[in-house]
């Protein structure tokens, strides 16, 4: 039994919580409170990580779907959902290596990126498009935030979506503090507000190991923070913390929303815990409680 005896998370033993390796994520997790939150570092994924998936049966919006959603011509909207019909299979689909769903990625970023700069898209827009949009923080997200916050435990939000609209979100829904650092693709605006294109290199779902974050200064000031939490919904999220210094403890968490019985066993080979659709950051949550020496 080793330490498992010691560690006792409730939530951990829920029939769509799967953990191939308990006594070894047990070893984990003890490790990280025995080390506490001075220690720790968290890397969040934001679609479909942070915000659900599904709400009440519906799917929700991701950050470019909330761009989609309002705001601009209905014939916008066709065309970028026609787009995400087509590669969103490929992305979760379970059978295609990460080699080969690449091009395909690139493709789908490159495509709705050049549809979406034929429209007039501006910033003004965007406090209406996120307050009308169908995307949601996970329940219990604003809970996690605080507490991350209340025991100074830094969180890089690392994603493919769209910058603009994460930091958006996070202000209408939750708080943005100053623990939070979000890497993302984010949009340029001319000085009448006007939307000319994105910044820096395009981030897609499989290249968040090629990051301009992992050589920046950030994971080097971090360095006394040996401990990572990395949560994630797709494989490529699980290098997100590639440039985090001198780890010594990880613990990957990943939330597998769809396609689950194709994708079950590919996920828990990759993943310490994998969590089946949760619309909540309830597992997250009890983890960092934990850690931080609160209930
Ligand atoms: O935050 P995260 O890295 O998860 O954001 C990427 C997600 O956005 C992908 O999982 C993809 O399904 C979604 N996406 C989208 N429309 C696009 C491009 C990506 O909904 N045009
Ligand atoms: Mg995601």
């Amino acid at each position: 039994m080793g330490t498992i005896s010691q560690i006792q998370i409730e939530e951990l033993e829920r029939s769509h919580v799967h953990i191939p390796d308990r006594e070894r994520v047990m070893d984990i997790i003890k490790q990280m409170k025995d080390d506490g939150p001075d220690k720790l570092q968290v890397v969040a994924d934001f679609d479909r990580t942070l915000t659900k998936f599904t709400h009440r049966g519906s799917v929700c919006a991701t950050c470019h779907n909330v761009l989609e959603e309002s705001g601009l011509p209905k014939e916008y909207k066709e065309k970028a959902y026609a787009i995400r019909d087509k590669y969103f299979p490929i992305e979760t689909d379970p059978n295609l290596s990460i080699e080969e769903k690449i091009p395909h990625m690139i493709e789908w970023w490159t495509q709705a990126h050049d549809l979406l700069m034929k429209y007039p898209l501006s910033k003004e827009m965007l406090y209406n498009m996120v307050a009308n949009s169908s995307a949601k923080l996970r329940d219990g997200c604003t809970k996690f935030f605080d507490k991350l916050h209340a025991s100074d435990v830094p969180l890089l939000i690392f994603s493919a979506g769209v910058g603009d609209i994460i930091c958006e979100m996070i202000a209408q829904h939750s708080t943005m503090y100053d623990n939070m650092h979000v890497v993302s693709n984010d949009l340029d605006f001319d000085d009448n507000g006007k939307m000319i294109g994105f910044k820096g290199e395009l981030i897609h779902v499989f290249n968040k190991n090629e990051s301009a974050i992992h050589d920046s200064d950030y994971f080097t000031n971090l360095s006394h923070c040996t401990n990572v939490i990395l949560m994630g919904d797709s494989l490529g999220d699980l290098q997100m913390a590639n440039g985090a210094e001198n780890v010594k403890a990880k613990l990957t968490i990943g939330f597998l929303n769809t396609r689950v019985k194709d994708s079950l066993e590919l996920y828990k080979s990759k993943f310490d815990i994998v969590i089946c659709e949760d619309e909540s950051l309830d597992i997250c949550n009890a983890i960092v409680n934990l850690i931080t020496g609160s209930s």
